[in-house]
């Protein structure tokens, strides 16, 4: 079976490209087609497409039909819309949508009664898919997705706001780059499909990358150093994945990166907050072959905001006062009584069961917000092959008032040899007044069929 789609892969590249072309040509279609992987992982080509570009994240909910759409989504400025229905349905999804109609919705960001959408759906980031993936694509959702007749919402955007669609094909052409990825036949077959995923059907940038004046993301690959610089998004921030020494990649190995987005966990931390959904509903389905692309990428991309730093090294004297019972530093006390249990007096936790807070690259991210977060609110588990994490975060909302929260995170992001800035009350009051607590006694996926 293997051995035929990968066949199939040569087949089309041969067909492509001529019978001369040789390796380069076979390896650059490879990048950029996803069927082997999906051969290996035992599933259909799209459907295995629709996991990497994780469709189901935004057009699914826990209470509704696969790919019924109906989640609410913030559009800054303008109000919130809910996604749609993707269901071959033919009334209330998008039964009647032709492939070339798909392939401009997911490129351009145009329905087909040829309404604009805004880049919540992350268009801009799809438009780099191959067109192979996306015919697959294509495919999977007419013939394997359940038809389902959940009418669309309407959105919560006023009207007269609402006539920002229609200059949305002006912003495509001032902020986008619709061309497909077109490999760089210097770099490696690995970096290549890890660029490919990254920068397209991942969309890692649509939250790990600072958005300009227009909303759009400063940077849409490695040519531009705010690319994937680390950026706040609903209250969490989503943190440096360049080669930032402490608060980026740049301690990690490969084997961390792919350990991190295959089973939501490595020496370092547990993916929490907005990064969950990322993990349990698609970066864990990814072949190691993609995870480990997708790492030698990452780690391809040099320093941004660290260049020439000092690298973090573990410092004992937190350690040594906290079991000595000396609480002179202010928030160690609440440290030792309410998070040591789980996270360690040496700051260390319990990998893989307790994440540790000493050298992790997100306590020393300059935007503290996924920090009060998660302490306000706890965290969705990590839902992995294994089953779900036995272990999560509680949510501190109720237990610790604003300036406790303050002085915990405070000393943590300047304990165990750590130097980042502190926290104040009032960031951790607005953060309180606009989320709530997790309801992380809640334990699903989300289906696609
Ligand atoms: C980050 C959230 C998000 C992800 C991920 C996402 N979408 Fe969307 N999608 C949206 C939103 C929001 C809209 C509606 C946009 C609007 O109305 O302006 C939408 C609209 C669409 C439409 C237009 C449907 C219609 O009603 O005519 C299609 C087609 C679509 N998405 C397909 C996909 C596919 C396929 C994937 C996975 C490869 C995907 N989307 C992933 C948020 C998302
Ligand atoms: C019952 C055990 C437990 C306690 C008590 C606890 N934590 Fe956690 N903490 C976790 C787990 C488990 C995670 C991983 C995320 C998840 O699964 O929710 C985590 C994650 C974190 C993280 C993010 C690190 C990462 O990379 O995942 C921070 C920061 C953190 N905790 C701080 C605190 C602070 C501050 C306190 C005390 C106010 C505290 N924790 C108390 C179990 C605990
Ligand atoms: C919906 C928003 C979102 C998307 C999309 C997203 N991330 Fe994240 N990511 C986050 C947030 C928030 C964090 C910080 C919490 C944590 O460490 O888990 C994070 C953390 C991470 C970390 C850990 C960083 C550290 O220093 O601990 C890695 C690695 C990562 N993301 C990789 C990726 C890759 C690769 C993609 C694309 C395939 C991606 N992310 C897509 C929100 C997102």
């Amino acid at each position: 079976m293997a051995f035929r789609k990968l066949l199939a892969v040569c087949c089309v590249s041969a067909l492509v490209a001529g019978c001369d072309s040789g390796a380069v040509t076979t390896e650059s279609t490879y990048a950029t087609d996803s069927e082997a992987r999906a051969a290996a992982a035992g599933i259909s080509h799209g459907e295995y497409v629709a996991r990497l570009g994780n469709c189901v994240a935004c057009h699914s909910i826990p209470e509704g039909e696969p790919l019924a759409g109906g989640l609410r989504m913030n559009v800054p400025m303008l109000g919130n819309l809910y996604t749609t229905n993707i269901t071959p349905d033919p009334t209330n999804g998008i039964g009647n949508y032709t492939f070339e109609e798909f392939d401009r919705a997911m490129r351009f960001g145009v329905k087909s009664d040829g309404t604009r959408m805004y880049p919540a759906m992350p268009y801009p980031s799809y438009a780099k898919m191959s067109e192979q993936d996306m015919r697959a694509l294509y495919d999977f959702i007419m013939n394997e997705v359940e038809p389902s007749s959940t009418p669309n919402q309407p959105s919560e955007i006023p009207g007269f706001k609402d006539m920002a669609r229609m200059g949305m094909g002006i912003w495509n052409v001032l902020t986008m780059d619709d061309e497909p990825y077109e490999p760089d036949d210097n770099q490696s077959n690995d970096w290549n499909r890890g660029a490919y995923l990254v920068q397209g059907l991942g969309h890692c940038g649509a939250c790990h990358t600072p958005r300009g004046l227009l909303m759009q993301e400063k940077g849409l690959d490695e040519g531009d150093s705010a690319f994937l610089a680390g950026a706040p998004l609903d209250h969490w921030s989503a943190s440096s994945l360049n080669g930032d020494i402490n608060s980026g990649l740049g301690r990690w190995t490969e084997d961390d990166v792919a350990e991190f987005l295959g089973s939501g966990h490595n020496r370092f931390g547990t993916a929490f907050g907005t990064m969950v959904e990322v993990v349990n509903n698609s970066t864990q389905h990814m072949s190691e072959a993609d995870l480990r692309g997708m790492a030698v990428y990452l780690k391809s991309l040099p320093p941004v905001a660290e260049v020439g730093a000092t690298e973090w090294s573990y410092d004992n004297s937190d350690t040594q006062e906290l079991l000595s019972l000396n609480f002179s530093e202010p928030g160690s006390q609440i440290y030792y009584e309410y998070c040591s249990n789980c996270h360690g007096t040496n700051g260390q936790g319990y990998y893989p069961y307790q994440p540790p807070l000493a050298g992790n690259p997100v306590i020393m991210d300059p935007d503290p917000s996924s920090l009060i977060n998660l302490t306000l609110n706890g965290s969705l588990r990590v839902i992995a092959d294994e089953g779900p994490d036995v272990n999560d975060m509680p949510y501190f909302r109720q237990l610790l008032s604003d300036d406790e929260i303050a002085e915990v995170i405070t000393y943590i992001r300047s304990a165990w040899g750590h130097n980042a800035s502190a926290v104040t009350t009032a960031e951790v009051s607005e953060i309180r007044a606009a989320t709530d607590p997790t309801r992380n006694d809640d334990i699903f996926t989300l289906r696609m069929k």
